[in-house]
């Protein structure tokens, strides 16, 4: 064959190839994580979830967890095969109801690859068949199932879903729920949301929770246990329902005194962020040696040690306020921990000025003064504190110190009128340091980037405490 006609002969099969879908061509496999710079396998690329349903059955006597989950997605991209983060033992994968074949790799990617490739922006059903003992499963070492004497319990920030549920595990894929858990008759299987109904057959009982609004990953919680449920209602109409160990010994009327204080606390809060933004309310304390409470979405986790002094409301505050800073409006990457965990602190020291246990000022002035420039508190920088600080003290006390300052710049009018437009601003999705700073800034119609820089970013104890304002 003549050599000039090789080439336009092959432009005009190539011309001719979208007889092959764009599926099949284009598609590639999704990232394996959703981009987050402190945790680059967390969550993955490619689809985004609207719902999950789960439906479980768990064995508190061997902690043996089954069961079934259905995730409806949709792609944002053409997709040869995708990721879910998960480390229990999967038994089957479907994807629009065929067959996907998959396989594990690095801590906790779980990759499905369907028969055929999907297209960008075609809804998705995965169903995802799986059992296992979640307190024996590890990922980088450490376990984020709780055993109890009775049962377990799934809570720990950012790592949480991997013992029950596969899942896209980022804030920022937000997704609705349905948690179905069968437990023995007389255990109790608590979750977020509103309790649908409960049903008994054959020894069985089935809890059916909903989590009508969406929710990231890590806000979503299991409990299975003999826990007592406590009801109510707010001054705004919205239901409570509380959940305690029956095994709480010395700490069940310190954990009861406060956690039941849930309905008036939401309704403080909300005179501060705005209406309560959910349609069900609560707490529960199970019977673990945790060191931290959790804000798990409408329904917080508490643990035992909280009470350990005696009653203390301090942080049903924090986790109440992080239904707002945190839940309704979650951190764009882990590294805006500090939209969290800033405001519920300072909204603790709201409550201690409401409670005439000292100034939300004086407690600053205290945090300041208490810490000479060489504590290592002062290298940790609020507004970026790296993955090994993202819980750290500083994060809580320096970023609540920050908020003071903001409050004194922009005075009482404008600091107040940020506290309850942000939620609303953002609600349901997810904002960033930087978007708070551009919001403050919008509202006080002050520049704040130097007292941001000061407060937030500075490795080092700022010169000058939070100035008092002048007046407002
Ligand atoms: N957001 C939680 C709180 O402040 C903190 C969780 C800390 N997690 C941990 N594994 N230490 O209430
Ligand atoms: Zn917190």
């Amino acid at each position: 064959m003549h050599r000039g006609l090789i080439a336009p002969g092959a432009l005009a099969v190539a011309f001719l190839l979208p007889a092959i879908p764009a599926s099949a061509a284009g598609a590639s496999p999704g990232a394996p994580g959703i981009g987050d710079p402190y945790y680059p396998a967390y969550g993955n690329g490619g689809y985004d979830v609207s719902h999950y349903d789960l439906r479980l059955k768990y064995r508190p006597d061997t902690d043996r967890l089954q069961g079934t989950a259905t995730i409806l997605a949709r792609t944002t991209r053409d997709l040869s095969r995708f990721n879910l983060d998960f480390l229990l033992d999967v038994g089957e994968v479907r994807v629009n109801g065929a067959k996907a074949s998959f396989t594990t790799s690095g801590e906790h990617e779980l990759e499905v690859t369907p028969e055929r490739p999907l297209r960008k922006g075609d809804p998705v059903t995965v169903v995802v068949r799986y059992s296992g003992v979640p307190s024996q499963q590890q990922a980088y070492g450490f376990t984020s199932w709780h055993r109890t004497p009775d049962g377990g319990v799934a809570a720990n920030e950012p790592e949480a879903a991997w013992w029950w549920f596969p899942s896209n595990d980022h804030p920022l894929d937000k997704a609705t729920y349905d948690v179905s858990v069968l437990v023995p008759d007389g255990t109790q299987a608590i979750s977020n949301g509103t309790l649908q109904s409960t049903r008994s057959r054959l020894g069985w009982t089935r809890w059916n929770w909903r989590s009508a609004q969406p929710q990231a990953s890590y806000l979503a919680t299991l409990a299975v246990g003999r826990f007592d449920v406590t009801t109510g209602t707010t001054e705004s109409g919205i239901p409570v329902v509380n959940a305690y160990s029956r095994d709480l010994g010395a700490h069940d009327g310190a954990a009861r005194a406060s956690v039941e204080r849930t309905g008036e606390i939401a309704d403080w809060l909300s005179e501060y962020f705005g209406p309560y933004p959910y349609d069900a309310l609560g707490g529960y304390v199970p019977n673990t040696d945790t060191g931290y409470a959790l804000e798990t979405q409408t329904r917080p986790f508490y643990s035992p040690r909280q009470f350990a002094d005696g009653s203390n409301v301090s942080v049903v505050v924090h986790e109440l306020a992080h239904q707002w800073y945190g839940d309704l409006v979650s951190v764009r990457g882990w590294r805006d921990i500090w939209i969290n965990e800033g405001f519920a602190r300072y909204a603790q020291w709201l409550w201690s000025e409401h409670e005439g246990e000292g100034t939300a000022q004086e407690l600053a002035d205290h945090v300041y003064a208490s810490r000479p420039a060489d504590d290592p508190f002062w290298t940790v920088r609020p507004g970026d504190p790296g993955p090994e600080n993202q819980f750290h003290l500083a994060v809580y006390d320096r970023g609540a110190l920050a908020l003071q300052a903001l409050r004194n710049e922009i005075g009482d009018t404008a600091f107040f009128a940020v506290l309850k437009g942000w939620p609303r601003k953002y609600a349901h999705g997810n904002a960033s340091v930087a978007d708070f700073r551009r919001y403050a800034e919008e509202v006080s119609g002050k520049p704040l980037a130097a007292l941001f820089d000061t407060w937030l970013y500075e490795p080092a104890k700022p010169s000058a405490p939070a100035a008092r304002a002048a007046s407002v």
